[in-house]
């Protein structure tokens, strides 16, 4: 039993993702771990996902619940079905509604997003507050993340204001990246059912269409996002992709917590991933995954050559469009060799998949989304490039921390908050940083890890250790949403 005021909370967690079940970023991380940990607070956590077409009932044991569920709309009442799963202890709820859900991809099919995303994703939002109340669950907090499920603090205070089954009812809404801000043509206002009075600039009105995060922006009791940095980057521009000042009128209830690793999948003394298990004391077995990483993306078996490893999405924001401009001289003037894993933008895909045939066992890549893969490459790489242009949080430097493979990164958001800038006199620091967005930041600060590892052994050695020390928990964070939670509470009785 849990919670300030002797009572332990009750939270339903709203999302588009979540590991176990489906996941195509860090977001999918967050929303499998954090449930994990507030449950283990002694919270009464549930979560509920759509039920994509990709997650198997078979696979995790979905049972039917509760018969069919109508969900009122602006356009009248639209039915789905619920299944019950279950993750670490906690029930999750499946939504599922053949036309919106039954289809490959989550937001797009891998060219176009798709057009019905408004009426998909704002559906599933009311379809959150129904559960609730058919489920007789009666929820302290509601926590929301981003676009997808922004709309359910809205809802929150549009549908539900005078429905005594919320009235205890806060929401939180939780930015994982401000630039997707569910953003539509006007086409499905009368769907989601808003209300003309809310039209306006202050709450879901942007150039003439909708945008869903900024409504939750305006109607969400509390406001986090994911790192410290980035929650001072957001009140301005560009940060903020234009919501800077609907986010200053909210600097009050906003929140700046940084993201935690879920440490029982993403720890070398742990992972089942990877060839072999290795401590901060004995890092032989890092060495054997090395030597596994070289032989799974071809790369030649040179054993005093360092390895940069990159596992990304191919989208704007993580700025490889920069290193593909140095990425030829890198390759041409420095002894290194990549291991690369990334999906996304197709001029990307076929600059990174199309570099293991010019430069055959300097480069190995594979295009895709490969969760085993993503693991041998923060296990057996000695650096980890993140050139990202922005970054809320990032959760793969903070992978590579716990694995002793060095961060390489631009210094912005949560990627400034988790790595410490190596200092070359003393040898201190955990990663190599730089600030300039530019092409030849990034050149000098591969070129200096990788003369690092060459010239001074000794410094990376101490790094390795250092950075293997780092713990990011979220049992830290959790505590701060507990407090974020009590806030958004007191803030609902105060609400105008
Ligand atoms: P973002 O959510 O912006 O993509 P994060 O660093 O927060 O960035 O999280 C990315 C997550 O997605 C990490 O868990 C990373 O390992 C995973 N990931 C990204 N691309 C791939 C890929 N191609 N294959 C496997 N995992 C990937
Ligand atoms: C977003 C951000 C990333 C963050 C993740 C989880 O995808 O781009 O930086 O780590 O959400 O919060």
């Amino acid at each position: 039993m849990k919670k300030k005021n002797g009572k332990k909370l009750k939270i339903l967690f709203a999302a588009s993702e979540a590991v176990p079940f489906i996941k195509t970023g860090g977001l999918g991380d967050v929303c499998g771990a954090l449930p994990k940990i507030l449950k283990k607070l002694g919270h009464d956590v549930r979560l509920v996902l759509p039920r994509y077409w990709s997650i198997s009932k078979e696979k995790y044991g979905l049972k039917p619940v509760l018969g069919p569920m109508g969900v009122s709309t602006g356009n009248g009442i639209v039915w789905c079905q619920v299944f019950e799963g279950k993750s670490d202890g906690f029930p999750v709820y499946f939504i599922e509604h053949e036309s919106y859900f039954g289809r490959a991809g989550l937001y797009d099919d891998g060219n176009w997003e798709f057009g019905d995303n408004p009426e998909r994703f704002g559906f599933f939002s009311r379809a959150c507050l129904q559960l609730c109340q058919d489920l007789k669950f009666q929820p302290d907090i509601i926590h929301c993340h981003d676009w997808q499920t922004a709309l359910v603090a809205p809802y929150l205070k549009i549908w539900e204001q005078r429905n005594p089954f919320f009235a205890g009812t806060a929401s939180v809404f939780s930015i994982h990246n401000i630039a997707y801000q569910g953003t539509f043509t006007a086409d499905a206002y009368g769907f989601l059912g808003l209300g003309r009075d809310n039209f306006t600039d202050a709450k879901f009105e942007n150039f003439g269409g909708i945008n869903f995060m900024k409504g939750s922006i305006f109607y969400a009791d509390a406001i986090t996002t994911v790192s410290p940095t980035y929650a001072k980057e957001i009140l301005g521009e560009p940060g903020a992709n234009g919501l800077s000042i609907y986010i200053q009128r909210r600097k009050e209830d906003l929140f700046g917590i940084l993201n935690g690793a879920d440490y029982d999948h993403w720890d070398p003394e742990v992972d089942q991933l990877i060839p072999a298990n290795y401590y901060s004391r004995d890092l032989s077995g890092k060495k054997l995954c090395k030597e596994a990483l070289r032989k799974e993306f071809l790369l030649d078996p040179k054993e005093r050559v360092p390895i940069v490893g990159i596992v990304s999405r191919f989208v704007e924001q993580k700025g490889f469009q920069y290193l593909m401009l140095v990425m030829h001289r890198i390759l041409r003037d420095m002894d290194v060799q990549f291991a690369i894993i990334g999906s996304g933008d197709k001029g990307q895909e076929d600059f990174f998949g199309g570099l293991p045939a010019l430069y055959p066992g300097k480069v190995g890549a594979w295009i895709g989304y490969n969760e085993r893969k993503a693991h041998l490459i923060e296990a057996g790489a000695d650096f980890f490039l993140m050139p990202s242009l922005y970054e809320p949080c990032g959760l793969n430097q903070i992978y590579s921390l716990k694995y002793g493979t060095l961060p390489i990164a631009r210094a912005t958001g949560g990627l400034k908050d988790t790595i410490i800038p190596y200092e070359e006199k003393s040898g201190f620091g955990t990663g190599f940083l730089y600030y300039q967005g530019t092409t030849a930041a990034i050149y000098d600060t591969v070129g200096w890890a990788v003369s690092t590892y060459y010239d001074r052994p000794e410094h990376m050695e101490l790094m390795r250790k250092r950075a293997m020390l780092q713990h990011f928990s979220w049992l830290d964070a959790a505590k701060q949403y507990e407090d974020v939670y009590q806030k958004a509470l007191l803030r609902r009785e105060t609400w105008q």
